[in-house]
Order: C-alpha cells, then sequence, then structure tokens
C-alpha cells in the first residue's frame, strides 16, 4: 500500500477506513485483490466501514428487482470474504441519507469542468455525453461525500483501500475537502487513497490490455467470485499468455504478468520462488496449478456466502446494526458541515 507509510507518519493515525462497493454485476477475482484483501486486514487495525454503494449502482439503469438481490449478494459476499461485522461496519448506502445529504453541499462547490474531465465518466457516457444522466455525472462527487462523512471531528484523514482505477476520483475528494476548509473553516481532513502496489489492477483473462471488470462484456475475461472450480478451470485454461516458454513476470507479456500476480498474490510466494518453482516447466503447468489455486481460494469463500445468504435474518441484522452505526458516526460531520456553510 504506497500510502501506509504517510498514514502512519506525518499525519498520525486515520479517523476511519471507508471504502464502497457497487452492487451491480458479479464481484470478481479483481475486486477480491485489489480491494476486499486490504479491508479484511486493515478492519484488524482501524476503526472501519465499507458500504454496498447502491445508490452509485442507479446512474446506470438497472433492473429494481435485480438491484434488490445484488445488494444482498454483495453484503453476503464482503462476510463470506472476511469482513466481521463484529469489527467492521457493513451497510448499504441508501440506508444513511447523511450521503445524499453531503453530496448535495459538495455539488455546490464541485466545478463542472473538473467533472467532465473524470476518466470514468467519459467511459460510461462514450458518444452520448448530453443524453447521459445528472447521476452518473455527479457519481465521484457522491463518492467524497461517502468518504468525508467519516473523517471525525476534530477532522482526520480517512484512509480509502480502492484499486488503481479510482485514484482520480480520490484526487477530486482530497480537492473538495480542501476546497470546503479554505471557504467555510476546517470540517473535513484531505482523504488518503490506499493503492497497493500489486494487484490494483488485475486484466482480462482473454483480453489482459483491459482491466477485469464487474460490467465486461466477455465473461471469459473475469474470474467471478461464485464461479465453480470447472468454470475457473476453463477460463484460466483459455488465458491468453503470449509466445514465449519460461514462466517469468515479464512485463512485455501482459497476460502471463496478469496471471503470475494472481498466482503470486494468493500463494503469498514472492517473484523469485514463483519463477523457479516454475523453471523448466510450460505455461500449462502454470495454468493448472493456477486454477487449483483459485480454486483453493474461491471454495470457502463460497461455502461461507451460501452459509449467509441461507440465513436471511441474519444478514438483515448485519445491515440494520451497520446502517445504524453509519448515521450515528455521520451525523457529526453532516452537522458540522450544515453549520459552517450557513445551514441549521
Ligand atoms: P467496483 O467493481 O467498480 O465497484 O470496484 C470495487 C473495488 O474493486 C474498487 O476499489 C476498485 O478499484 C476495485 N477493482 C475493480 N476492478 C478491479 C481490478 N480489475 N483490479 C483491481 N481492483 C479492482
Ligand atoms: N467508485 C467506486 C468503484 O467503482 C465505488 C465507491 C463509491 C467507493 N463510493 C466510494 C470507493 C467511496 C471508495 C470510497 O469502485
Amino acid at each position: 500500500m504506497d500510502a501506509e507509510p504517510r498514514a502512519s507518519s506525518s499525519v498520525g493515525a486515520p479517523a476511519r477506513v471507508f471504502s464502497g462497493i457497487m452492487p451491480t454485476g458479479t464481484l470478481h477475482l479483481g475486486n477480491y485483490l485489489g480491494a476486499i484483501v486490504h479491508w479484511v486486514r486493515l478492519q484488524q487495525v482501524h476503526p472501519s466501514l465499507f458500504s454496498v454503494v447502491d445508490l452509485h449502482a442507479i446512474t446506470t439503469p438497472i433492473d429494481p428487482s435485480l438491484l434488490r438481490e445484488k445488494i444482498r449478494e454483495v453484503a453476503a459476499l464482503l462476510l463470506a470474504c472476511g469482513i466481521d461485522p463484529d469489527l467492521a461496519t457493513v451497510f448499504v448506502q441508501s440506508d444513511v441519507p447523511a450521503h445524499a445529504e453531503l453530496c448535495w453541499i459538495l455539488n455546490c462547490l464541485a466545478p463542472v469542468g473538473r467533472l467532465e474531465r473524470m476518466v470514468q465518466f467519459k467511459e460510461k457516457a462514450g458518444q452520448q455525453r448530453e443524453n447521459e444522466n445528472v447521476g452518473l455525472f455527479d457519481y465521484p462527487v457522491l463518492q467524497a461525500a461517502d468518504i468525508l462523512l467519516y473523517c471525525g471531528q476534530p477532522p482526520r484523514p480517512v484512509l480509502v483501500p480502492v484499486g488503481a482505477d479510482q485514484r482520480q476520483h480520490l484526487e477530486l475528494a482530497r480537492d473538495l475537502a480542501r476546497r470546503f476548509d479554505l471557504r467555510f473553516g476546517p470540517v473535513f481532513a484531505e482523504p488518503i487513497a490506499a493503492v497497493a502496489e500489486t494487484g490494483a489492477r488485475i486484466m482480462g483473462l482473454e483480453n489482459p490490455l483491459k482491466k477485469m471488470s464487474k460490467s465486461g462484456s466477455n465473461p471469459g475475461d473475469v474470474i467471478a467470485l461464485l464461479d465453480p472450480p470447472d468454470a475457473v478451470r476453463r477460463k484460466i485454461k483459455r488465458a491468453v499468455t503470449g509466445p514465449g516458454r519460461e514462466v517469468r513476470f515479464d512485463q512485455s507479456q501482459p497476460g502471463l504478468f496478469n496471471l503470475l500476480t494472481i498466482y503470486q498474490l494468493l500463494s503469498g510466494q514472492s517473484r523469485a520462488e514463483i519463477e523457479s518453482h516454475f523453471a523448466g516447466k510450460g505455461y500449462a503447468a502454470l495454468k493448472s496449478e493456477l486454477a487449483e489455486l483459485i480454486g483453493a481460494v474461491l471454495t470457502p469463500i463460497q461455502d461461507r456466502y451460501h452459509d449467509v445468504r441461507s440465513n436471511p435474518d441474519y444478514l438483515a441484522e448485519v445491515l440494520t446494526d451497520g446502517a445504524e452505526r453509519a448515521r450515528r458516526e455521520s451525523s457529526v460531520v453532516l452537522e458540522a458541515a450544515k453549520r459552517a456553510v450557513g445551514l441549521g
């Protein structure tokens, strides 16, 4: 994590850890390795909140009954991956109205030009910008509100563990915190992005030039956390490696590099250990061992997921309790922001 030294030395311990995940598509190995494994680790060390960001999810069209199901699926998967509701607060964003309220206040400081340059907006809106909904345009301001609500009073930076694709959104959140404080006094602290050195951008299996993504059109690019072992084997077998034979961490072969990165993160071995383990063996050996390794990590997650889903009362209780905690914690900052602006 490139941000952790700063978080612990120059600015003191963060107020809290906050991160969010959208209840759209299926959670995949990129979400797990780029974000969730870090959440599981950080919840042991800092007060943490993890949100299923359903208000963000409706910025692109989604069927209401599917959304309702996805919210539960994602929350259950977070628990199955090791987020512990006794340590961390797990909640659904729309259960905490402060997020939308602070978003509105920040909207009144956010420059349109800045939002127009957001890469995610440009990618999602494509050629249809004029017809795009305002929610998609405003998405990063809502994300800034999500984060800044948990800086506490007096303000301390929130640590935000995310994949590399969220860096630009975090910069905007920092900028909005600065702008607000300059104009109205010290209510927020600039949040800190925690982006891991390895695994912050897991790539597609068949197209390793594109990141593995929930909304990707080719299922062959994505290992879903709920994929059964035979699907994992099939997808890894079809993964692009590139020319050559040697199993080496070679940046010029993005497909091979990506498979090895996944292997490295899941096995906990060093690059040198992995290269020497596969010396003299070919890509087929790498693929078959990698598929086994992924299966060994996913199977217990899937077992826990099915346990959680078989007990809907438990999940509902976790989310109700999480929402209450998040409402309590966020209300302090929301009230301070409203007072500073002259509201209420
Ligand atoms: P999303 O799927 O956009 O809701 O992302 C949830 C979290 O997973 C965010 O922190 C993302 O940065 C992270 N993430 C998404 N895709 C990847 C990927 N391919 N590699 C690493 N991290 C990812
Ligand atoms: N935009 C993030 C993503 O696509 C999801 C998100 C919403 C988030 N609010 C957040 C991430 C606050 C971190 C902090 O992955």
